[in-house]
């Protein structure tokens, strides 16, 4: 870390230092529970606001302006390095990610492109770099992307998908399929995570959504090598969050693949998570998002519920379990942060 950055309680957590209150973020922080995002998102699709550097600085910021936050996360999408990959989305009303051609076979992974993601999403690397000047050192800048299993379910079911059949059945039927198209995909994600902290960001964050469907098994026979690989690959003088849901079994094998913090979400108490994990890394989470709708009284009692269980231990970034959901009251989401901050201060 460099020394300038030392006074962010936010990457002091990540390197389990001592803070002078509990750092918080949340997941998804920028988007539609905020009116000044459903007002920008009348004039423009979701993607294009991805791809306009402008916009996507704008947006970042919106959480940024309105509420108290330690960190700001740069505003795009884990499908984004898919498009010049040569994988067709798009965003269908209400459905969420659909994919035209999903991906069933090898010669389609021959055909994926290992992009340059400077030259290829540059517009992502300008709104990084837009945001940092932008937020004149206040608070830093977080990056992510999709972890590899997350990004092959998309590719491979061609949606959201329940049981993740035609994503394990690939891997249990075809094997040379799945490791060449993990691979590929694992070399896109050190390309581009090391392109975002060359542009300014000062963490990352790789998100493995839906590993959760897994067994440990086969967590760690058919992913833990290529999340590995790609947390290997990246640049360590920026820490990492490697993040899951639904992760309680695989903890300690997420653990082996890496991360200077490891994500997790309130299917755990934190304090059970963090102690199977060692306290040798740090943790973030766990408020689950619904308690966010509410009473205030309910969010303070389960934001002190959190903090009591992790005893003020060094290493702890205060987040949801997952991303907040639309129709969440901002008003609730203010009193949040300001009760991670008025609980935890030391
Ligand atoms: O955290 C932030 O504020 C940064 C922005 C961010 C978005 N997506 C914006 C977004 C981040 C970090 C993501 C990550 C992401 N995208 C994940 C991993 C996190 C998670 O929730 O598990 C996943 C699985 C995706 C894929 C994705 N993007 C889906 C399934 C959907 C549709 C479902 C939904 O919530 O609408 C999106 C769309 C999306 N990504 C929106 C936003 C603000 C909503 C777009 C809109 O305005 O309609």
């Amino acid at each position: 870390m460099k020394e300038s950055e030392d006074r962010y309680p936010f990457l002091r957590a990540c390197r389990r230092q001592a803070t002078v209150y509990t750092p918080v973020w949340l997941m998804r922080q920028a988007g539609r529970y905020m009116k000044e995002y459903r007002a920008l998102r009348k004039k423009y699709s979701f993607l294009e606001m991805c791809k306009n550097p402008e916009l996507a600085a704008k947006v970042t910021l919106q959480p940024i302006e309105k509420f108290k936050l330690d960190a700001a996360i740069i505003f795009s999408d884990i499908l984004i390095p898919l498009e010049p990959m040569g994988v067709e989305f798009e965003f269908a009303k209400g459905e969420g990610p659909v994919f035209h051609h999903p991906l069933r076979e090898r010669k389609d992974v021959e055909k994926l492109r290992v992009i340059e993601p400077e030259e290829e999403i540059s517009f992502l690397m300008r709104a990084i770099r837009i945001v940092r000047k932008e937020l004149e050192e206040k608070i830093p800048l977080i990056g992510f992307s999709g972890a590899p299993f997350t990004l092959a379910s998309y590719i491979i079911e061609g949606g959201h998908s329940k049981n993740y059949i035609l994503t394990k059945s690939m891997m249990y039927q075809d094997r040379p399929t799945w490791d060449a198209l993990m691979e590929k995909i694992s070399r896109v994600l050190i390309q581009y995570l090391n392109a975002q902290i060359r542009a300014g960001v000062q963490a990352v964050q790789v998100f493995d959504s839906w590993v959760g469907c897994l067994s440990p098994a086969d967590y760690e026979e058919y992913v833990l090598p290529y999340s590995k690989k790609v947390i290997d690959g990246v640049d360590q003088t920026v820490p990492l969050i490697h993040f899951a849901t639904s992760n309680a079994t695989l903890l300690e094998l997420m653990k082996r693949a890496g991360g200077n913090v490891i994500g997790v979400d309130w299917r755990i108490n934190i304090r059970e998570a963090w102690e199977r994990l060692g306290y040798d890394v740090a943790i973030q989470g766990n408020l689950d998002p619904v308690i966010l709708f509410g009473p205030v009284d309910l969010i303070k009692r389960e934001v002190k519920r959190i903090l009591d269980q992790v005893e003020g231990r060094p290493g702890h970034i205060f987040n949801l379990g997952h991303g907040i959901l639309p129709n969440t009251p901002v008003d609730h989401v203010a009193a949040l942060i300001e009760a991670v901050h008025h609980y935890s201060k030391r």
